[in-house]
């Protein structure tokens, strides 16, 4: 039977959130390998908040737009079918920034390429608790806000995928940590599974009197959402407070974020805020990727993924991140041939 392949093509920026008018479903043949490069049969697509910038016209951003016309990019788990690579051979287990698609085309060094561990019984881990959001989690906690043992620790965006794993590093590394996220049932999960010290609903009306109630004030917070909530939390930080910004999802989908109202708070409470950049860190990245694996394998580190499958309900899955319709990690099963 021959094989097609079919993928995302970005059309035009999308408005908001309306991703169904400027993305289609597309076919054509599988790609071929050039010289250099490997083609990977994708079995799970990882869906990230941070891809939606690149499908904007936006050229501040810390990676330039992705021309019109292109096929979409996300980061896929799957095995090499071909290759012309001698250090990626036909079989391996990969993880890559490919395409939204069945097969995906790269070249090593610019897809970030990675043969992954195929002993982990559960494959979705390595998009997961040993995946990149992983690294964006222990590397805000630990090289960008310096958080101490001991110290008051607030997870914004808590039952995503990149909070999830944030406030249970944080919790490894001894601190009291408090997650934000929207709605009870999430809450629940927080400190049901989890064991978050406190879940804070944002969406409820006392959101304020909640925060003001941490006592000692926050000392490190790891955001991930910016926009109206960082300006809440920035009067509760405690003096000589760190604001790790991780990410500014409720500013993605637009062109006019809301500014900060509150900003004076870093002089009156002396706070540092930094932005994180995974890629940043990735000469590290073995020694993140060994502390992350000695955690999961003592049983400390988990996550829990948000499954749909099928290429074609690919923006179903993708619009959950913008609307809170996912718990943790949202992934797609790609269901090739089908
Ligand atoms: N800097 C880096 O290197 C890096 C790397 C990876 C990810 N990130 C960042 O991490 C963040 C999370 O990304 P992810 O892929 O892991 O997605 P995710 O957290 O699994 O999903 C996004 C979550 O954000 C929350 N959210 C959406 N709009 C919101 C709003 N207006 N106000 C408050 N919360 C909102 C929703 O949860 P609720 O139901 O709680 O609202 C939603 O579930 C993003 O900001 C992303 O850019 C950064």
């Amino acid at each position: 039977m021959e094989h097609r392949n079919r993928f995302w093509r970005l059309n035009s920026h999308p408005l908001g959130n309306d991703f169904a008018s400027a993305l289609s479903l597309e076919e054509g043949p599988v790609p071929r390998a050039a010289d250099g490069q490997v083609v990977i049969a994708g079995e799970y697509l990882s869906l990230d908040a941070g891809t939606r910038m690149w499908m904007s016209a936006r050229t501040d951003g810390y990676q330039p737009p992705l021309p019109l016309g292109s096929q979409m990019v996300g980061l896929v788990l799957g095995r090499i079918t071909e290759s012309r690579h001698s250090s990626f051979p036909v079989g391996k287990l990969v993880r890559a920034f490919g395409q939204w698609a069945d097969y995906s085309c790269v070249e090593p060094v610019a897809s970030g390429l990675m043969i992954v561990d195929d002993t982990v019984s559960d494959a979705r881990e390595h998009l997961g608790s040993l995946g990149l959001n992983a690294w964006t989690a222990l590397i805000g906690l630990t090289e960008v806000a310096k958080t101490r043992p001991g110290e008051t620790v607030l997870v914004s965006a808590a039952a995503g995928s990149t909070g999830m794993l944030a406030v249970q590093i944080a919790k490894i590394m001894g601190c009291r940590v408090i997650g934000i996220a929207g709605g009870a049932a999430k809450c629940a999960f927080l400190s049901n599974e989890l064991a978050v010290d406190e879940a804070i609903d944002y969406k409820a009306p006392n959101l304020e009197s909640r925060l003001a109630a941490i006592p000692g004030g926050i000392e490190v917070y790891f955001d991930n959402v910016g926009g109206p909530l960082l300006d809440t939390v920035l009067p509760y930080m405690a003096h000589y407070g760190r604001v790790a910004i991780s990410g500014l999802i409720s500013g993605y989908s637009t062109d006019d974020p809301v500014p900060l109202k509150r900003f004076d708070q870093v002089l009156m409470r002396r706070l540092t805020i930094s932005g994180v950049f995974t890629p940043d860190y990735v000469s590290r990245a073995e020694y993140y990727d060994r502390v992350l694996r000695r955690w999961f394998d003592q049983g400390r580190l988990r996550m829990h993924f948000d499954m749909t499958t099928g290429l074609g309900r690919m923006l179903e899955a993708y619009g959950k991140l913008f609307t809170g319709g996912n718990l943790g990690k949202v992934l797609l099963a790609i269901d090739r041939d089908a």
